[in-house]
């Protein structure tokens, strides 16, 4: 069955197209902003905890989930269900994250247009067109309609060519480039005036913050979108891999990879905004709050790219290519859920099914462009902030719960045979049935009542 729906066709694949989904926007252009915005080091702290401790198990529970049913969220959660009540929420809960997996790529495909362009405004400058290189970094409406609508065309593109031919090619050449440029840049941003402080803010926590709910719910938030969580799109990656493989291994790598990136990304962006500082960049309001948080990296790198000279317009063209890639291996996985629940449910040819649901996120992007101010940080704090963890809830429910225990160990059996054995077992059932839920549950009342 899986053959014939795609599969991917290493461990290697697998782990960079997995990494390639969690590794995008989320890690390089949200996690430091909000870290930034939060508090710096107490941001960090609890992000790091919250992604070892609750979005890895949340993560689990979709990759076995997916694996299992080797079908898209909607069929998985139905399946496991041993009755009509529990099959019939499954489905609902399956669908929901099908539609916040749609509204997360309509304002993400914006935030990437963003990057293509000051991609291509790096290109102009080299070519000496500096009015063409300036209208490419304004903030202007027809900019952001032409970028969104070209990224969304990518991923479509990628997204109909299918899961070996697509999906996992791109995602394994150009991941590992990512990660070279960002730790070069890293190097560099130390070297100049003003870095450190920004390395204090960053290193050094405020404990009196690390109990604020509001911080505590924005890390859950961060932590969530950060690995794709909640709306199928790992559920659909678990179900492409073959049964060979150790499931707790590979989610642990990529939960390491995924994280790694964020907290490096914060290396780079955290000193890059007190580098600009220092070279009076306005960043803090009087009050001491950012001025612009979703375009503060498109403020500070700026800035910092300027400070190289000649060689910087280079750098600031492979560092927002590689983030373009990056949010397209990110868009990708977010198209994949839908698109596979629909060919797979309703027997659509996948290249229609693809263009059709892109062509609704690009109606609800331009929707969200007409009404930037109210809409843009609206749907990003429904979609991440408060439907991920809760439809991830629901993920941990389902695997606890719902789903017979010997079928679940069966599962996890077919590529990590000793896994009785081993510590996965001993702590991750109960922990995904009774403390990760409690513990979301625990945020949210928190964030409610404080
Ligand atoms: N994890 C991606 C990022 O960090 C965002 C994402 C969210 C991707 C939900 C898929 C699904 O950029």
């Amino acid at each position: 069955m899986a053959g014939s729906r795609g599969e991917f066709s290493s461990r290697f694949g697998f782990v960079m197209a997995a990494s390639g989904s969690a590794v995008g926007l989320g890690n390089i252009w949200g996690f430091p902003t909000q870290a930034a915005s939060n508090g710096g080091a107490a941001f960090l702290l609890v992000y790091l905890l919250l992604a070892f401790l609750l979005a890895y198990p949340a993560l689990m529970a979709e990759l076995i989930l997916g694996r299992h049913a080797h079908s898209n969220s909607v069929a998985a959660l139905r399946k496991v269900s041993g009755h009509r009540i529990t099959g019939s929420i499954g489905a609902l809960t399956g669908i929901t994250g099908l539609i916040v997996a749609g509204l997360i790529l309509s304002f993400y495909a914006i935030v990437a247009g963003w990057m293509i362009a000051f991609c291509l405004s790096a290109l102009a400058t080299l070519s000496g067109n500096a009015e063409l290189a300036n209208w490419l970094t304004s903030f202007g409406l027809w900019r952001n309609v032409l970028f969104l609508i070209v990224f969304l065309a990518l991923t479509i593109g990628i997204v109909s060519a299918g899961v070996h031919d697509g999906i996992e090619r791109w995602s394994r050449r150009l991941m590992p480039a990512l990660l070279i440029t960002l730790v070069i840049l890293v190097l560099y941003v130390f070297t100049l005036n003003g870095a450190m402080q920004g390395l204090k803010v960053y290193l050094m926590p405020d404990f009196s913050r690390v109990l604020s709910p509001q911080l505590i719910l924005d890390a859950l938030g961060a932590a969530f979108f950060s690995l794709s969580l909640g709306v199928g799109t790992m559920l659909i990656y678990g179900s492409y891999v073959s049964d060979d493989e150790n499931l707790p291994l590979l989610g642990g790598i990529v939960t390491l990879v995924d994280v790694s990136i964020a907290v490096l990304a914060g290396f780079l962006v955290l000193p890059a905004m007190y580098v600009a500082l220092h070279n009076g960049v306005e960043i803090f309001n009087a009050s001491g709050a950012l001025i612009s948080e979703d375009t503060l990296i498109f403020t500070v790198l700026p800035e910092l790219f300027a400070s190289m000279g000649l060689p910087g317009v280079l750098v600031s063209l492979v560092f927002f290519f590689l983030m373009s890639i990056a949010a397209l291996t990110s868009s990708i996985s977010m198209l994949e859920a839908p698109v596979a629940y629909v060919t797979e449910e309703h027997r659509i040819g996948r290249r229609l099914t693809a263009w059709l649901i892109g062509g609704v996120i690009a109606c609800i992007s331009c929707t969200i462009l007409l009404n930037f101010d109210t809409l843009f940080g609206f749907i990003i704090a429904l979609t991440t902030r408060y439907s991920q963890p809760l439809l991830g809830f629901m993920f941990c429910i389902y695997a606890g719960w719902v789903w017979r225990r010997d079928s679940l160990l069966q599962e996890l059996r077919k590529g990590y045979p000793g896994v009785q054995e081993g510590l996965f077992w001993k702590i991750w059932p109960w922990y995904v049935k009774v403390v990760c839920p409690l513990i979301i549950l625990a945020i949210f009342a928190q964030s409610l009542l404080g």
